[in-house]
């Protein structure tokens, strides 16, 4: 799948039967919603969510939201607090994003959530969106569908000037009406705005009945025991590394072996698809120290290193 041919695909029941086919098969489509275009991936399917930050040049791993067909779907996927169910109540479908509680064991690849342990989840109001979404049957994490650094795309050919050649599919379903991501809440514990969009702030406090707190998504991300140390493994890390000294776990790319190995072939979107199980396994084994093989900066090679670099940071 280095290469794709980008082809597009009507709004009607075989454009979304083919996309739904293209998305099991790990392909990437991208799709209309409400807000904008996102850019999908089956986000079950570790191989799939990494060639998402491939196709959009992302330096880094940031967490994706996940889309779903409806609440029944939702559930699969997260635990809702109260505020949380009655937001949905209100607003879904519609552009609004709620950050939640992972579910255990849910099946989601863990580079959707960048190994964090909530997930953003949302129902578009978007009837091919959703037709697509229940086709499909489980989540599709999707980012807007544009290249890193470049405005959300609301029409196909937005998506096309920047994704041709780099992703299977777009569905084209005309120019989106909300033309603005969705509004993101969080609850830590209390429902706070990670970002504003598509829903009014107004109107979620007048559904909740109380003021939002104001956040940044970074903060969240960034916070303590979040994203920064999830998953770095309890062993101390050293990167870089060519060979393994005694008592190192060794962690292997391409010509450079290991006992485990991100990709023996030295692919980067494989060793990206990998690399959050493996750090974790480097606990389940129980390894006293860790060493990696270098990882080439190239294209997601640098989202790899950025994230090794902060697994490798020292900790408290
Ligand atoms: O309208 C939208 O939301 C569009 C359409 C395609 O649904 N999607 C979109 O996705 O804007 P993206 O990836 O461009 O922006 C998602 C934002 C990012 O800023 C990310 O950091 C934040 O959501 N986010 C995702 N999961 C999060 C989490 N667990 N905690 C905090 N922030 C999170
Ligand atoms: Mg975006």
């Amino acid at each position: 799948m280095s290469e794709p041919n980008t082809i597009t695909l009507g709004a009607n029941p075989a454009g979304i039967e083919r996309a739904a086919d293209i998305l099991g098969d790990g392909g990437l489509v991208a799709f209309a919603t409400e807000t904008v275009y996102g850019l999908g991936a089956d986000a079950h399917n570790d191989m799939a969510v990494a060639r998402i930050f491939t196709a959009k040049g992302r330096p880094q791993f940031n967490p994706l939201i996940i889309h779903v067909s409806d609440v029944e779907m939702a559930e699969r996927y997260v635990e809702f607090t109260p505020e949380a169910r009655a937001l949905a109540s209100v607003f879904w479908p519609g552009p609004m994003t709620l950050v939640l509680p992972l579910r255990a064991g849910c099946g989601l690849s863990p580079l959707v959530t960048a190994g964090l342990t909530t997930v953003g989840i949302r129902i578009p109001a978007h009837n091919e969106a959703r037709a697509l979404l229940s086709r499909f049957g489980r989540a599709v994490a999707a980012p807007s569908a544009n290249p890193s650094g470049r405005i959300s795309p609301t029409t196909a050919a937005h998506v096309s000037d920047g994704l041709a050649g780099k992703i299977e599919a777009i569905l084209d379903c005309g120019a989106c009406d909300v033309g603005l991501e969705s509004t993101i809440i969080g609850f830590d514990p209390a429902p706070s705005l990670l970002r504003a969009g598509g829903v009014p702030r107004e109107a979620i406090e007048a559904a909740l009945g109380t003021q939002l707190a104001i956040r940044a998504s970074h903060d969240v991300i960034n916070a303590p025991g979040q994203l920064l140390s999830h998953y770095a493994p309890d062993a101390p890390i050293r990167l870089n590394a060519e060979t393994a000294h005694d008592g190192e776990v060794m962690i292997g790319f391409g010509d450079v072996e290991g006992d485990y190995m991100l990709s023996t072939s030295g692919d980067l979107v494989e060793a990206a698809a990998n690399l959050f199980q493996m750090l974790h396994k480097m606990d389940t084994i129980g390894a006293s120290r860790i060493a990696i093989a270098p990882i080439p900066m190239d294209g997601i090679g640098a989202a790899i290193n950025d994230r090794l670099t902060r697994a490798a940071a020292p900790r408290d």
